[in-house]
């Protein structure tokens, strides 16, 4: 039951107004003790010729309605109270017959929503940075699917381009192939990293690396077969990543995809007389709207990440019909999607504004908190690892027999590290903390999980509510924490259109929050059948509500820590 719909729908009979006017213009107070809803009476002035106080008062006398306990004027508002038992009974009731799909407005049902993410580059480290985008990607992807969007996840791997040309040659010179069969990624970047080394002092290299990435180009044998390989080792690195995090995707189609839908890219372009040649090289000028050229094809013929990126675009509109095509990639690649949105605007692709780029901000470890392997790259390997031993010291302390401690340990390790990459908006820098991270009392994903486990474990002692009859009492706890549980669907909403799992992490804290303060003040086991009854569904309301948030951010909820 929706009161906002109730509510105006009753002011619009009582004035005589149209359907569908007061709606927008009901109001939440900021503090409770104004009401659960406000009625601004200024912009009807003018229709009904009456000053705004007088039609407060009118509207206050004469209103009577079934679900609000009280409506008082206060100067131009009206304010409504509503029916706190009537009110935590019907959400509670909403909440356990949905499930775990409450909070769902199944408002993308029909449409198809692309989602970017993680696109890590082959033969390189996976690193923090690249977890940013994989759980700002996953979450939305998350999000997207629960509210009905065919949600299609996209990992566009870096896999083609000349730095491998580069790779094969120093593959041919200095591989070592026992450190290759140990670690893959750290030989590859050991040979790639010597490269760059040796190529400054001898530019010849270059041109030795130059021919090789021709030759893939090309589909020659030796330099395929070796690519191949790279990929492979590469790609079975990074699933071990994405397992840990329980990250799925739909589609591989990485840069090397498009390796053969680039020229009609270019004929396009070049049809419709967008193409110019700027010292050799083909680009799109774009100095009207004050960015630099998007280079489509390099002097010496080689295509480059633009253009990998508008034939990709190209691509997935025709295969997927996209309703929004999302990128999530750092914000030091702002420029690079404006350019290319900007050129598949010109060429007239009207979808283009319906692509969007998705940025996060950076990572930041203060200090030296991480034994890290090697050098000042921190790889997520250690960080999963060294995330899950940390988490296990704070159960050994808090909770030494605990069973399944390492399980627990591990969903609460990476939960922790997930909830700090999407506690805030996400073009904000993030500065890691163990400590504060892995706190269970602080606004982290640990807080989260213990709140659930703590609620789980009163069930467990009292069983599920009998019956949902129960008397509703209205403690300001207990409807606080319903009219915060009813605000889900708004949080869900509001993170969709944002783009940002934040408002979803924001959510669910404050849900603990209420909970906790409902915990505190509101016994259980002690009090009457009734009110017991009508407690334990609420509760049992709060871990369905906590269970999905968690799981729209990618992290598992824990019965017990
Ligand atoms: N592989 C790139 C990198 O690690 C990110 C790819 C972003 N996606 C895209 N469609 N350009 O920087």
């Amino acid at each position: 039951m929706d009161y906002k719909v109730i509510i105006s729908s009753k002011i619009e009979e009582e004035l005589g107004l149209e359907k569908g006017i007061v709606m927008g213009l009901l109001e939440v107070p900021p503090r409770s003790e104004m009401g659960d809803y406000a009625f601004p009476c200024f912009q009807l002035a003018k229709t009904l010729r009456k000053a705004p106080n007088a039609i407060a008062a009118e509207l206050s006398a004469k209103l009577i309605i079934q679900e609000v306990e009280k409506v008082e004027a206060l100067g131009p508002y009206v304010n409504f109270f509503l029916k706190k038992g009537t009110y935590v009974e019907d959400i509670v009731r909403q909440i356990i017959s949905e499930k775990a799909s409450y909070g769902s407005q199944g408002t993308g049902e029909g449409k198809r929503v692309i989602v970017e993410f993680s696109s890590p580059n082959i033969a390189k480290p996976f690193h923090v940075g690249h977890l940013f985008s994989t759980v700002v990607g996953s979450s939305l992807d998350r999000i997207f699917a629960f509210e009905g969007y065919d949600s299609v996840s996209v990992n566009h791997l870096g896999d083609w381009g000349t730095q491998f040309g580069k790779l094969i040659a120093a593959y041919g010179w200095w591989v070592d192939k026992e450190a290759l069969i140990k670690d893959p990624i750290e030989e590859l970047n050991r040979i790639y990293v010597k490269f760059h080394v040796e190529a400054d002092k001898d530019p010849s290299l270059d041109d030795v690396a130059r021919q090789h990435f021709k030759n893939l180009e090309d589909g020659k044998e030796y330099e395929t077969a070796l690519w191949k390989e790279f990929r492979e080792l590469s790609l079975k690195e990074f699933r071990k990543i994405y397992d840990q995090l329980g990250i799925e995707f739909k589609s591989y189609a990485g840069e090397s995809f498009y390796s053969d839908k680039m020229d009609r890219v270019v004929d396009i372009l070049s049809e419709k007389g967008l193409l110019s040649q700027s010292s050799g090289a083909q680009v799109v000028l774009l100095d009207e709207y004050n960015m630099p050229p998007t280079i489509i094809k390099k002097a010496d013929g080689a295509t480059i990440y633009a253009t990998r990126d508008l034939a990709a675009a190209l691509y997935r509109k025709e295969t997927y019909d996209f309703h929004k095509n999302i990128y999530v990639v750092g914000i030091p690649q702002s420029l690079h999607f404006k350019q290319v949105f900007k050129t598949l605007e010109l060429a007239g692709f009207e979808w283009a504004r319906d692509c969007v780029h998705v940025g996060f901000g950076l990572v930041k470890f203060p200090g030296k908190q991480m034994s890290t392997r090697k050098g000042d790259i921190i790889l997520l390997e250690d960080l999963l690892r060294e995330a899950t031993e940390k988490a296990l010291e704070v159960i050994d302390e808090k909770n030494p027999g605990l069973p399944d401690k390492e399980d627990v340990a591990r969903k609460v390790g990476i939960g922790a590290i997930i909830f700090t990459y999407l506690k805030n908006s996400r073009e904000k820098d993030i500065i890691f903390d163990w400590e504060e991270m892995l706190s269970f009392d602080g606004e982290t994903g640990p807080y989260v999980q213990y709140t659930y486990a703590r609620a789980r474990s009163i069930i467990r002692k009292n069983g599920t509510s009998k019956s949902l009859e129960g008397k509703y009492v209205s403690t300001k706890e207990e409807f606080e924490l319903a009219k915060t549980l009813a605000s889900f669907k708004d949080a869900v909403s509001m993170a969709i259109d944002k783009y940002e799992p934040s408002v979803i992490s924001r959510y669910v804290i404050q849900v603990a929050k209420d909970f906790n303060k409902f915990y505190n003040n509101c016994p259980i086991s002690t009090e009457s059948d009734e009110v017991k009854n009508s407690r334990l569904a609420l509760v049992e309301a709060t871990t369905i509500v906590i269970r999905t948030a968690m799981g729209l951010l990618g992290i598992d909820t824990v019965e017990r820590m």
